[in-house]
């Protein structure tokens, strides 16, 4: 090629990747106080990342953005809590979360922390550019001091009497109960979480944020964004009780150790607040990964480019914090001389996911960790049951029960059957091969025409953050493909009309090439699975509804996508959920009596064999001896201990249970364990010189 030809193409290469649109898609940082829980993804990381790989598949130029929340008092109290350094919290559940979304297939380009160095730096340069013009004031203020710990106590670390309604956790300045505002001087009996004490008051200084006096600019941008791309009834609704209440000054530092040192030599013993710069935790993840890509200028590319669709994905409980202060603090840095950012376009936050009825709750143990429910799940039947469910504009529940009939009745019964049924026939049939399409009657040019209608129905709806009625369309595809098989008759058409027969089976294939594209975004692992059996891969979004697949292409021998979940390992999670519900709220007319505690006979057993039970991740078959009898038990255990680990262990079994049959093998009792702080199941173990079959009282 000349050299003029090649400058040329590479120059129109260039422009067209400067101009075209770049969408940056971020998710809530969630806190590394703990793990992330169903609720979570709910809200803000299920919803994103269908949204982003719907836009891959469209060939979208698309980075998606996260990390840890790392700072701020929520994870210096689960670290006192525990007695360790925040150090150490941070580490276990940054970890835990990022191997927990990895499993679950959140697909982001970068999961970042923001203990990282480039993004104190980044925090510390928003700092200083607002201080050096001048924009932040420094006010003093009354605050809990404890004199023991020798620290004012932020917020959290406060509780006392609400003045208004007597709520006993009220904190200093809110309470949660009643929402009532106050001064901390007004809390009653107030107590430092610390050290217990009666904090005393006294004077600090700290740095605000005008918040005020971008009120207006802030009303007029989300007027304008909503104008333009439509944004969620539920987030305006929030914004403008914001607004109405009128926005004020905001403290953005924090007498705190842990944090990023606020950068002036007055401000010793101040940190950021963790809400200014968790926010900006975005821009840092962003850079982080132009780092590790080698790209210095990729972060400049998405987030100080006018071209750039910016979308925040996130909570309810998040919406100020998107909404209001991002925005404004980007305001206030666009004001000045630097490179200036893009403000999100949108932020389409959901509202809450509760757990059967009510809230979830770590403390209460109510609910279940994304890390615990993969132990036991694959993914796909929980994201498929979640995206069908998402509390887009209402809360909405997560049910044991639904999940099995999500999985039972939709993905096995109408998704996997669909392809089951059409595959083995063409192995059956057509030699495993895509047939001809001969003869094309109104059944089946009504169906292909549906089919071609398919990737802009799911796109218009995907475009509005209608996530769930996407997800929900594309299962009637699958719907409307076995309705096609069974008004079609092949099993007849078969010996009947050979032609017919083959034009079915050739739009069946097509529907589930279809398929398996339309749902790549909602259930990746399976798409990938369903694309094998087709011996096919992807193509463009808007392609998707054509005829992809050519007759004659060679499939391969079709396998089960979407096994049952059996109603006892619902049961399973359905006991344990309810034995944590009545072991934390105990309640006077739930005691029982000497009498009823006698009737449970606790046993020392001697685990004398330990095998894995084939299909379950989670149970062993164990022997146990008792005094002069062998007993057979199944125990979900399996994830915790490899059955070398228990032979020869003595335990603790209650030896007058119902047997009960699970997984079709008989269980004889049941072998008691606790959960320690990792989640970990630890076999509750009796010294060896207790004797098998003692009775324990
Ligand atoms: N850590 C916060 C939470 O879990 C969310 C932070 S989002 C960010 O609620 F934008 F501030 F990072
Ligand atoms: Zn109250």
């Amino acid at each position: 090629m000349k050299k003029s030809v090649y400058l040329i193409i590479k120059f129109l290469i260039t422009g067209y990747n400067l101009i075209k649109e770049k969408i940056l898609v971020t998710a809530a940082l969630p806190y590394a106080n703990g793990r992330i829980h169903l609720g979570h993804i709910s809200g803000a990381y299920l919803p994103a990342d269908i949204y982003v790989r719907y836009k891959r598949l469209n060939g979208e130029n698309i980075l998606f953005i996260c990390g840890s929340d790392e700072h701020g008092v929520p994870i210096t109290i689960t670290a006192d809590n525990e007695g360790v350094k925040p150090q150490q919290i941070i580490d276990r559940f940054h970890n835990q979360n990022k191997i927990a979304f990895h499993k679950l297939g959140i697909s982001f380009d970068n999961y970042s922390r923001t203990s990282l160095s480039v993004h104190h730096e980044t925090g510390k340069e928003f700092f200083l550019e607002f201080y050096n013009r001048g924009i932040l004031k420094e006010k003093k203020s009354i605050q809990f001091y404890d004199e023991k710990a020798k620290m004012f106590l932020p917020d959290r670390y406060v509780e006392g009497i609400c003045p208004n309604c007597g709520f006993e956790e009220a904190r200093s300045d809110e309470c949660e109960n009643c929402g009532a505002l106050y001064q901390p001087h007004e809390l009653i009996n107030p107590k430092s979480k610390i050290t217990g004490e009666m904090p005393v008051l006294k004077e600090t200084s700290h740095w605000f944020f005008p918040l005020g006096q971008y009120q207006k600019r802030l009303e007029d941008y989300i007027n304008e964004m909503n104008n333009k791309y439509g944004w969620k009834e539920n987030v305006l609704q929030y914004c403008r009780g914001w607004f109405k209440d009128g926005l004020e000054d905001r403290a953005i530092t924090r007498d705190l150790d842990w944090g990023i040192k606020v950068p002036i030599d007055s401000a010793q013993g101040k940190v950021l607040y963790v809400w200014f710069e968790a926010v900006l935790g975005y821009i840092s993840s962003t850079k982080e990964l132009s780092e590790k890509l080698g790209n210095k200028n990729l972060w400049k590319d998405y987030w100080q480019n006018e071209n750039t669709k910016y979308v925040a994905f996130i909570g309810k409980d998040n919406v100020v914090f998107h909404c209001i202060i991002f925005p404004s603090i980007l305001m206030a840095w666009n004001d000045g001389q630097n490179d200036k950012y893009v403000l999100p376009q949108n932020v389409p936050a959901n509202e809450f996911l509760n757990f059967e009825g009510k809230k979830f709750s770590k403390s209460r143990h109510w609910g279940i960790d994304v890390w615990d429910f993969l132990n036991t799940f694959p993914p796909d039947p929980l994201r498929y049951t979640l995206a069908a469910n998402l509390p887009e504009s209402r809360d909405t529940d997560f049910y044991w029960k639904e999940f099995q009939t999500r999985n039972n009745s939709e993905l096995a019964d109408i998704l996997g059957n669909f392809i089951n049924r059409t595959l083995t026939f063409v192995f059956k049939n057509f030699d495993g091969k895509v047939p001809d399409k001969r003869v094309v009657d109104k059944i089946d040019s009504d169906m292909l025409l549906l089919l071609s209608e398919y990737p802009e129905k799911v796109s218009k709806l995907f475009e509005s953050y209608k996530i769930r009625d996407g997800v929900l369309e594309i299962m009637n595809l699958a719907r409307a493909g076995n309705k096609y098989f069974n008004d079609s008759e092949p099993w007849k058409t078969v010996n009947s009309n050979k032609d017919k027969c083959s034009s079915t089976l050739y739009v069946c294939l097509q529907i589930i090439y279809t398929l398996a594209e339309l749902f790549e975004p909602v259930i990746p692992f399976s798409s990938k699975e369903i694309f094998n059996i087709l011996n096919s891969s992807k193509t463009d979004w808007d392609k998707c509804g054509k005829e992809n697949l050519p007759v004659g292409h060679v499939l391969n021998q079709p396998k089960i996508i979407f096994p049952k979940i059996e109603n006892e390992i619902i049961e399973l999670q359905m006991e344990k959920l309810n034995a944590s519900d009545s072991k934390n709220n105990i309640n006077k007319d739930d005691l029982i009596s000497i009498d009823d505690f006698s009737k449970i006979k606790l046993s020392v057993a001697e685990v004398i064999s330990a095998e894995k039970l084939e299909k379950s991740e989670k149970l062993l078959k164990l022997k146990v001896k008792l005094d002069n009898e062998e007993r057979q038990v199944i125990s979900g255990i399996a994830k915790f201990y490899s059955p070398e680990d228990l032979i020869g262990r003595k335990v603790v079994m209650v030896s007058n249970l119902k047997p009960a049959k699970l997984m079709g093998h008989e269980s004889n009792g049941m072998i008691l364990a606790a959960e320690d702080v990792d989640n970990n199941l630890i076999v509750l173990s009796v010294p060896n010189n207790v004797k098998n079959g003692t009775t324990i009282k």
